[in-house]
């Protein structure tokens, strides 16, 4: 039985007051039922280890560098996560790939990494509108996933959680219908099967776009969606946990 696993992405946004109110609020009311995780800017990775201690809340790093240490200016490694209190970390974002030029052998690196120093790498697939509407969906996805299915042991990517994402619904408030979303999520799913028909069943396929607390239960609801990987809701307390306990 997979549980709901709900995280929330904060992307460029934060300050001390922000995560103060915002973690209260999330820790204290965050549902029994539903494991969720939050995705504070590195700066803010500290004060939210404080914040969270004692709570079932867990958090991560947005980022991390394929190298452990040394001369990567601006640059954080696994273990400092790991050192900061992290559980997890995103890999692969649509963001990263596209502003920052993020190969899918970088994403693969990247997960080795995190896997290495005991974190959970969330790594992130999904099409544009462009590759959508040229029916590219599969495809795409396809080679994205492919990067770390091809490239990881069974064994590494039972500890990896997955998120499928579509470029077109990020921030956009345009959802992927939850027919749209499960068709895709039951093919990724099928592909994780080609590797180990167990680690299929067992992996968390997360939705992420322009989820809010209106569309969750639907989402959440379907077959093989596991949870949401949230941008924009998961700044504002009430609605994040509106998220997070869809019922
Ligand atoms: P959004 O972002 O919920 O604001 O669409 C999702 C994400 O980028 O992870």
């Amino acid at each position: 039985m997979r549980r709901l696993l709900v995280a929330g992405n904060w992307k460029m946004n934060a300050s001390k007051v922000m995560l103060n109110e915002l973690l209260s609020g999330i820790a204290e009311n965050a549902p029994q039922q539903t494991d969720v995780v939050v995705f504070p800017p590195a700066p803010y990775l500290l004060a939210a280890a404080d914040k969270l201690q004692g709570s079932s809340v867990k958090f991560g790093g947005q980022n991390l560098n394929a190298n452990d240490s040394g001369a990567y200016t601006g640059e954080v490694s696994a273990s400092m996560l790991v050192d900061c209190g992290c559980e997890a970390v995103l890999v692969g974002h649509s963001e990263r790939r596209t502003l920052f030029a993020e190969s899918d052998a970088d994403v693969l690196a990247k997960t080795e990494a995190a896997l290495a120093a005991g974190l959970v790498p969330y790594v992130c697939i999904g099409e544009t509108l462009a590759e959508r509407d040229a029916n590219k969906t599969e495809a795409v996805v396809e080679q994205q996933i492919n990067a770390v299915l091809n490239g990881l042991t069974v064994q590494q990517l039972a500890k990896c959680v997955f998120a499928y994402e579509p470029v077109w619904a990020i921030g956009t408030g345009k959802t992927a219908s939850p027919e749209q979303a499960q068709q895709v999520h039951a093919f990724i799913r099928g592909l994780i099967a080609t590797k180990d028909e167990e680690l299929a069943l067992n992996s968390h396929i997360l939705y992420g776009g322009s989820v809010k607390a209106s569309n969750a239960k639907e989402l959440f609801g379907q077959k093989d969606i596991d949870g949401g990987l949230v941008g924009g809701a998961s700044l504002k307390a009430e609605e994040f946990l509106g998220i997070c306990n869809p019922a």
